[in-house]
């Protein structure tokens, strides 16, 4: 079975590329390279011992969209192709919606030409905004601060409308709280180009010297220790996540046409408990100091999982030293 994932040499499109490959399945990587690098494919052979399809272009391409579908039987689609700076949607609201929701317009349009109907969203929790109960289960309204997360409710609910006008369309949208780590062999990770807007990232240019401290953006907020709550999910949870999706999408015993998923570990981490666990995991001390409030920063947010285990026979397995031990592994490997 051959699988297109759009934004494949990404952070989360290149580690379901492996889960995906040790599973038998065929793996065509399309990605524009604007926030990664084609050099993960050799990294993701290396793992693999498997060989993979990399086609660079950009989902807004319609003409090499289809080429791409023309050349390869492409039986499902993993799209994880998306700009998703928070801050850079703030400043850039056209740049976004053009990216994100015209792209993957565009990325329907040519499935539906070329009969291909099943489609596995890469969404996220931001879609909730702020937390009107917590945890927050998928039923929790829709509610965002900011046009990257507009993006997503706006690309969920064209799926989900695809679904309802076309019988044969079947799409799960996966909603992300905070992937982070690196994959077991360390030998793939997150590596955002240019300054790091999340945390662990960050806290891994400290570690690598690349960066002075931490700034750590509020600690007066309502949470045990005063800084921001999270739920931290490891990486190959969350691909684990996918490849079980993936597989409900296809059990011909689901006529479920579309549906959304939390995932993540269902409990919360400070930002204080991951930069002492990273501590802990890498004999590191990290400097820091208290920053203002981010803007669109919300005190805190972490999942209801209780659907994905019910539905998917899903959920995370990993704590958070294994999240911080993997990345600083990673790290070690990239110095
Ligand atoms: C986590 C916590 C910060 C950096 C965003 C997007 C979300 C998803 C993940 C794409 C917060 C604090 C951070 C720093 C800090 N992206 N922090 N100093 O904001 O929960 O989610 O990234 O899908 O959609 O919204 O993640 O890692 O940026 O922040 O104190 O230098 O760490 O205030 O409490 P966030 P994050």
């Amino acid at each position: 079975m051959n699988v297109l994932i759009t934004g494949g040499t990404g952070y989360i499109g290149s580690h379901c590329a492996i889960s995906l490959l040790e599973n038998n399945f065929e793996v065509i990587l399309f990605d524009n390279l604007s926030n990664s690098d084609a050099k993960v494919c050799d990294q993701i052979q290396l793992i693999t011992n498997k060989t993979i399809t990399f086609i660079e272009g950009d989902i807004n391409d319609k003409q090499m969209l289809n080429k791409v579908f023309s050349s390869f039987k492409i039986d499902i689609v993993l799209h994880c192709a998306g700009l998703k700076a928070v801050n850079e949607s703030i400043q850039d609201p056209i740049l976004y919606s053009q990216n994100n929701v015209k792209g993957t317009h565009c990325l329907i349009e040519t499935m539906e030409s070329n009969g291909v109907s099943k489609l596995i969203f890469s969404s996220s929790a931001t879609v909730y905004g702020d937390p009107q109960y917590l945890p927050m289960d998928e039923k929790h309204p829709l509610n965002t601060l900011h046009p990257y997360g507009e993006n997503k409710i706006s690309i969920e609910k064209m799926l989900e409308e695809k679904t309802q006008t076309s019988s044969s369309w079947k799409v799960l949208c996966l909603r992300y709280f905070n992937p982070i780590g690196a994959h077991e062999s360390y030998l793939i990770g997150e590596s955002p180009t240019g300054h790091p807007n999340n945390l662990l990232p960050y806290i891994m240019q400290v570690a690598a010297g690349k960066q002075l401290e931490l700034k750590i953006f509020g600690n007066n907020y309502a949470t045990p220790d005063g800084t921001g709550l999270r739920d931290y999910i490891h990486i190959d949870d969350l691909v684990d996540g996918h490849l079980t999706a993936l597989k409900y999408l296809f059990d011909i015993k689901n006529n479920n046409n579309f549906d959304v998923f939390n995932l993540g570990t269902g409990s919360a981490c400070s930002v204080l408990e991951v930069l002492h666990s990273f501590e802990s995991v890498s004999g590191l001390k990290i400097p820091y100091v208290f920053s203002k409030e981010r803007e669109g920063d919300i005190p805190a947010s972490f999942a209801d999982t209780s659907k994905a285990k019910l539905i998917l026979n899903w959920e995370a397995k990993k704590s958070l030293d294994d999240m911080c031990m993997s990345a600083w592994q990673f790290q070690l490997n990239n110095l």
